[in-house]
């Protein structure tokens, strides 16, 4: 997805913001199968240095791409001659809600966005903590999603498993706080996890639904399959981005 030399400097500044957070959330899907078998393992507290080890090696490639995708979308938005920046010009202000084992926020952190992680369980924000190291640890914040305040205006909201972890009755608070978290033009990106399972969580949505639970304050402007989706949402999940209107 590329900016036009003619975009405005908020559409350009979206765009690059969307297409690398595209890239980067692609790019952490592996980076996610890893981490989450260490965050599992974590919890039942048999973590070994070796699977922390891969997440954090895997972490780091993830990086690399997602800043490489950066400078690229970065440079399709200025002039045809000028010099792409390394990176982007302001770092994206990205908020990870129901971060989990935050993994996301590392390597988003290191690609120089703005990265906050947020979880309301005291134990999953230390086990995050522990994760993400000390470099980034200050940035993982115990707090609940429904009553966060972002102390800077958010570029991105970063959608995964969060969702589809709480009952289908508070999916329309959900969406609403997504949209009370972001100004016009900032985007919601991520996996959504499409199903009818009545069991769960993961309670999976159906796609007509999400799309009205969205409408009033979203446009879709990504919609993406995935391909190398954890088992459990293999087949059944879609990266999507949506713009605030
Ligand atoms: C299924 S996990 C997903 C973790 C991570 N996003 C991932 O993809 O691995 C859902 C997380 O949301 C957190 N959570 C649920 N309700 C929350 C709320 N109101 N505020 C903040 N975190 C919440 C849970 O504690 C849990 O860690």
């Amino acid at each position: 997805m590329a900016a036009g030399a003619a975009a405005t400097a908020t559409g350009a500044t979206a765009t690059a913001v969307d297409t690398a957070a595209a890239a980067a959330a692609t790019a952490a899907t592996t980076a996610a199968t890893t981490a989450t078998t260490a965050t599992t393992a974590t919890t039942a507290a048999t973590a070994t240095a070796d699977a922390a080890a891969a997440a954090a090696a895997a972490a780091a490639t993830a990086a690399t791409t997602a800043t490489a995708a950066a400078a690229t979308a970065g440079a399709t938005a200025v002039e045809p001659d000028a010099q792409p920046p390394a990176r982007l010009p302001t770092p994206p202000a990205v908020l990870i809600p129901g971060c989990g084992s935050a993994y996301e926020l590392a390597f988003l952190s290191e690609a120089g966005w703005n990265a906050t992680a947020i979880d309301f369980a005291p134990a999953t924000v230390a086990a995050a903590r522990q994760a993400v190291g000390p470099q980034w640890q200050g940035r993982v914040l115990e707090a609940d999603f429904f009553h966060y305040q972002s102390p800077v205006p958010l570029d991105l909201i970063y959608e995964r498993a969060f969702l589809c972890a709480l009952p289908r009755a508070m999916w329309p608070q959900v969406a609403e706080r997504w949209a009370a978290l972001l100004f016009p033009g900032a985007l919601l990106a991520g996996y959504f996890f499409f199903d009818n399972n009545q069991k769960g969580p993961p309670f999976g949505i159906a796609r007509e639904q999400l799309d009205a639970l969205l409408a009033p304050h979203f446009a879709l402007v990504a919609d993406e399959p995935v391909t190398d989706s954890m088992p459990v949402f293999e087949g059944r999940e879609r990266w999507l981005v949506w713009r605030r209107l």
